[in-house]
């Protein structure tokens, strides 16, 4: 067969076909099987008696040269049917600097044999290569090797029906451009696909932390249950003593008990406020609606702090009137609590705290002020975040608290439909204000 002369456009475009090969297959074994094809079919026009193409990728941890893709051809076939160790299975180790693709790598220069074995050694019996090799009609084979960025990459193997000498000068520029192409495109391949496997075990890794956050917040939730009977008894019989007119200890046991007390009743407030965030993050906190007076309900909380602020001769006013929202009271009331104490807390003796009302686009505005120590704009971030605490931090005098109440204040305001924001200036005080649907009538 004569060959047919050669048309630069034409290997052109073959090289563009396999780059775009490459870059538009997403998985790395199929690419590099399109790429022998391509260049198989590519270099059919010449007619000139190309008949097995491999391509082999150096594993440079294990030190070996794998081969990953064969052509889609005849003798290819052929070889694969009857070549006595599967394909995949022909790993030639970098040490056997007998085999030519071994010393493409190491040489970084092609190749040229009359014996397929010289690219079998040591992984397939020369002896059987040699004898098969005459079935086949292979002449010639070439190997070349892959590189990209200097880095030698793998080799591409062709096996000819014909001799060395009958490829002409414009073929071996073909296919030094050709292997030049496929060394890039390979190399974007492989890029590729480590970015994938990347991207997949940072998938993984993510998944194993979110089983690990549910397991560790039921462990949260478990251990919370199992705290607060006990922590209740402690409570309930300290209460008991410091209340009894009769009982007989000194004032040093009492001041003591007193300490156990409150430290029992921090306790059983993180606990009640970590199983509630637990409820509500799990979506089993049950929300029951009734329309109420929020004012009224601001009076009532007050009147529950009144040791709180008097102690620090606070002023506490409340705006009343009739604002009446639709939401779960119970619910409300925690909110209110946590926003009048965390006021009471973050306000100087002598301070005011405001509760006051205001309507907006069919919501209720409740607004809590005080004339405390308020917030930077840096810390405005650590608000309503689980356990985010600004005071009391170091070098801050001690201020008791979890760090849980804006958390689960924005989450209860937020699943009654409503929502949560502040505005503060250091030094000057704080407004946290929230808003509730108003009720129906
Ligand atoms: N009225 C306020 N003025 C200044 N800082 C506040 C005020 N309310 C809350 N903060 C800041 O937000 C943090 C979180 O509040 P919160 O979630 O209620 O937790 P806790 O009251 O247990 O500290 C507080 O520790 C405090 O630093
Ligand atoms: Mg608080």
């Amino acid at each position: 067969m004569q060959p047919t002369p050669l048309d630069f456009k034409k290997v052109f475009e073959s090289i563009w076909r396999i780059e775009k090969a490459v870059l538009e297959t997403v998985d790395f074994n199929e690419a590099t099987k399109q790429v022998v094809n391509i260049i198989l079919t590519e270099l059919g026009y010449i007619n000139a008696g190309y008949e097995i193409i491999v391509l082999t990728l150096l594993d440079e941890q294990q030190k070996t040269l794998k081969r990953i893709a064969i052509s889609n051809t005849k003798p290819a076939e052929e070889f694969l049917r009857a070549t006595p160790i599967p394909f995949a299975d022909i790993i030639i180790p970098l040490w056997a600097t007998q085999n030519l693709s071994v010393r493409a790598i190491n040489e970084k220069k092609r190749f040229v044999s009359e014996n397929v074995s010289e690219v079998l050694v040591p992984a397939v019996d020369r002896e059987w290569v040699d004898n098969f090799q005459a079935t086949l009609g292979i002449k010639t084979s070439i190997v070349y090797p892959i590189i990209a960025k200097e880095r030698a990459l793998g080799t591409l193997i062709f096996s000819l029906s014909k001799e060395e000498y009958k490829i002409t000068e414009e073929e071996w520029s073909i296919l030094d451009s050709f292997v030049g192409a496929v060394g890039i495109a390979l190399d974007n391949a492989l890029l590729f696909k480590s970015v994938n496997d990347s991207a997949e075990k940072v998938k993984q890794a993510n998944q194993r932390l979110e089983e690990l956050d549910n397991l560790k917040d039921e462990f949260l939730s478990l251990a919370s249950h199992e705290l607060r009977t006990p922590m209740t008894i402690v409570k309930d019989y300290v209460s008991e003593i410091l209340n009894d007119k009769d009982a007989n200890i000194t004032e040093d046991t009492r001041q003591k008990l007193e300490k156990v007390y409150s430290a029992s009743q921090r306790l059983i407030a993180l606990v009640n406020d970590n199983l509630d965030i637990s409820k509500i993050e799990s979506g089993s906190m049950e929300f029951n609606v009734s329309d109420f007076d929020i004012s009224q309900l601001a009076v009532e909380v007050r009147d529950e702090l009144s040791d709180k602020y008097s102690k620090k001769h606070q002023t506490v006013e409340v705006q009343v009137g009739n604002y009446n929202v639709h939401a779960d009271k119970d619910k409300i009331r925690q909110v209110l609590l946590n926003l009048m104490d965390n006021a009471i807390k973050f306000t100087p003796d002598n301070g005011t705290i405001e509760v006051s009302f205001v309507s907006k686009d069919k919501l209720l505005e409740t607004t809590v002020s005080d004339s405390g120590v308020g917030i930077k704009p840096e810390d405005m971030g650590k608000l309503f975040v689980k356990f985010g605490r600004i005071h009391g931090e170091e070098g801050m005098p001690p201020v008791p608290g979890t760090g849980l109440g804006l958390y689960l204040s924005k989450m209860i305001i937020e699943k009654s439909g409503g929502s949560v924001k502040v505005e503060s200036e250091a030094g000057k005080g704080s407004k946290f204000i929230f808003s509730l649907p108003f009720s129906p009538q």
